[in-house]
């Protein structure tokens, strides 16, 4: 029975009212299971430039390294994205990552069987959808140097970024990919754009010097612009991507097309892990502050539910939790329980709460 320190960093838009359901959970997993949890609050993001004046507090980074595991919401909205700000919110987020190490964002897409009309996507297409998109989290474009804003020599305006690797970091993601392709279906697709571009070419050499000691593991290379169309094509055929930041970025918003919501879908960032596989780790829906719907409500909880059932598994070990939690998320879909973003016309939707509580209803 363990006791437990769980960051809570709701941020903006609909990241506060998501992670509250988030820490229900936890709640309520620890009541069944018996664990403690002890939640420490603090903000991120814009609210935290209003308040502070600065998207991350060093305390709040330092407190977070002494943590179990952070429940992290959303960050951003309208207010806070003038292009000439010094500040934003997505440079806590990045500073967060950056600080923490976590260098591995794991984000797995799946089709739940009673959502497959939802999409806009052939239910015979994504038919056996179970994709985990490992994206490097701390490296390429969204770091590299020089980046910002420049002049030409005639004075024009122009602007500078950097996508730049070190052997070691495409390393570590390819090691983490097969290991993870080892404990399912086998297959590691890595996905560049070495055509074009030399870091992809360092990460394509990378990866194929790790490959031989992965030789059970199928492996193939995808450019990107072919990948962007194979995830609506023939999503059923992939296993284990992984790939750089920006790409991965981008994939997954598409990929989370294939689960029918954006709404869906949770990640997991970690970085140095213990022999054990776990290890400190930040768990964050994919889907963002979602200004437009914020304050309502109506939020689908279950990107964050689905992540703390990840924290559950990856930083405390508690792999039986973790799947309860799932099967409840699963079972709630089973029986028509949807929040307005899965409704089909006719169909009620549920509140945030309403949502959440339904899943934790079903936690046996
Ligand atoms: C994500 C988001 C972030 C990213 C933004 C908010 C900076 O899009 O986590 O996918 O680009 O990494
Ligand atoms: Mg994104």
């Amino acid at each position: 029975m363990g006791n437990y320190k769980i960051m809570v960093l709701a941020g903006d838009g609909i990241g506060p009212e998501v992670t509250a359901e988030g820490v229900r959970a936890l709640e309520a997993i620890g009541k069944k299971f018996g664990h403690t949890f002890e939640f420490q609050e603090d903000l991120v993001g814009g609210i935290a430039i209003d308040t502070f004046g600065t998207s991350l507090k060093p305390e709040t980074l330092d407190a977070a390294k002494q943590s179990d595991a952070v429940l992290w919401g959303a960050v951003g909205g309208p207010k806070w994205d003038d292009p000439r700000a010094t500040d934003r919110p997505e440079r806590g987020l990045l500073a967060f990552r950056a600080g923490l190490g976590l260098w591995a964002n794991i984000r797995p897409v799946k089709v739940d069987e009673a959502l497959i009309d939802n999409t806009t996507i052939k239910p015979e297409t994504l038919r056996g959808v179970d994709i985990i998109v490992i994206r490097e989290l701390t490296g390429g474009v969204y770091f590299g140097k020089p980046q910002g804003p420049s002049t030409t020599a005639d004075g024009k305006r122009a602007a500078v970024d950097s996508m730049y690797y070190t052997e070691d970091e495409v390393a570590r993601v390819a090691h983490l990919g097969f290991q993870l392709a080892r404990k399912r279906k086998g297959k590691v697709t890595h996905v560049d754009k070495a055509n074009v571009l030399a870091s992809s070419r360092l990460w394509r050499e990378v990866v194929t010097e790790v490959r031989p000691e992965y030789a059970d593991v199928e492996f193939e290379n995808v450019l990107v612009d072919a990948m962007a169309m194979h995830l609506i094509r023939r999503p059923a055929t992939f296993d284990v991507i992984i790939t750089e930041n920006l790409f991965g970025d981008i994939l997954t918003d598409e990929a989370s097309m294939l689960a029918g919501s954006l709404g869906m879908l949770p990640s997991a960032s970690l970085g140095a892990l213990r022999p054990d596989g776990t290890g400190l780790g930040m768990y964050e829906p994919i889907h963002g502050s979602a200004p437009d719907i914020a304050g309502k409500g109506i939020a689908n909880p279950i990107g964050m539910l689905r992540c703390t059932a990840l924290l559950l598994r990856y930083s405390l070990g508690l792999e039986t939790e973790a799947q309860a939690l799932e099967a409840a998320v699963t079972k709630a879909i089973d029986d028509g329980m949807r929040t307005a973003d899965i409704t089909k016309p006719g169909e009620q939707a549920l509140s945030t709460r309403e949502m959440a509580e339904a899943i934790l209803d079903r936690l046996g």
